[in-house]
């Protein structure tokens, strides 16, 4: 896409799955991409597939969100690779299911350390030299979980519940400097690293054979599908377009109709 030229897209946690393949989307779209990730040997994959199969600039960056100097690092090296940031999509997140009696109060903290104080400090950063440039659109990956309660999954839900606090704040705070910040609820990317390590525990929670599971959760969507990261893709690169230079502070489902409000 032309409009995109010369623009840049930071992705965070684009090492694997969802965040790897919203890089490459971002990249086709026609965005230079910078992929940020704990685990910078993935980053570095993603970063190098965007730009041969794209022809893009890009850049990978080793980065533990949970840290603000590596945050602080991050941003450093994006605006000196490329001297804007367009976009940044927070899609780094973990998730650990148990019963509340069981769930380990480091579970807990590590949860909420990833997938919201990480928001924050990304947001934060980003948000500098957006207002900077007097532009820009933050995007979090957030999920179904953050607009209604998972069962054995209290840490993952309330993190992604602040999620949508902090998206609705950030928005206030920086709609003043023509910067739009915007969350994405994903309903259950059943083919996911993510989805596919929790089998066990759902296969336990819902008293059934874990070959079951995935059929379960089909079955819980309208559209009878589980969701795919072109799924979320398609509604990131429509946030973050000027074709939606009027959304701000939404939390907007892509869950095939799954969640309704
Ligand atoms: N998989 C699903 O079914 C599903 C459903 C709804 C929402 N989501 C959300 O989508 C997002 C992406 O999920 P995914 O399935 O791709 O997960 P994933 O675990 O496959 O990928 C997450 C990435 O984040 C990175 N990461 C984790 N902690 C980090 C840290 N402290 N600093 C930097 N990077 C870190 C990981 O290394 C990994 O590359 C998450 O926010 C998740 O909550 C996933």
């Amino acid at each position: 896409m032309e409009m995109n030229e010369g623009k840049t897209a930071l992705i965070c946690g684009g090492g694997q799955s969802l965040g790897e393949a919203l890089s490459y989307r971002m990249a086709e779209a026609g965005y230079d991409v910078a992929v940020a990730d704990i685990n910078g040997e993935n980053a570095k994959k993603t970063a190098d597939q965007a730009a041969e199969k794209y022809g893009k600039k890009s850049l990978a960056i080793e980065a533990d969100f949970t840290k603000e100097n590596d945050v602080k690092r991050m941003i450093e090296n994006v605006s000196a690779a490329f001297g804007k940031i367009d976009v940044m999509v927070y899609s780094a997140g973990i998730a650990k299911s148990n019963k509340i009696i069981d769930f380990q109060l480091k579970d807990w903290e590590k949860t909420i350390d990833v997938n919201l104080t990480g928001y924050f400090l990304c947001a934060k950063e980003t948000a500098k030299v957006m207002i900077e440039q007097g532009s820009g659109s933050i995007i979090q990956i957030n999920s179904k979980s953050g607009k209604v309660g998972s069962k054995h999954n209290t840490a993952y839900s309330a993190s992604k519940f602040g999620g949508v606090g902090l998206t609705q704040s950030l928005a206030l705070d920086l709609a003043e400097h023509n910067i739009r910040v915007n969350s994405i609820m994903p309903g259950n990317l059943l083919k996911s690293p993510m989805f596919q390590s929790l089998i066990p525990q759902y296969a336990k929670k819902l008293g059934i054979p874990e070959s079951e599971v995935e059929r379960v959760y089909t079955e819980k969507v309208p559209l009878k599908r589980g969701c795919t990261y072109d799924d979320i893709a398609n509604a990131v690169l429509f946030y973050a377009s000027d074709q939606a230079s009027y959304m701000t502070g939404q939390s907007i489902n892509v869950t095939g109709g799954q969640v309704m409000h």
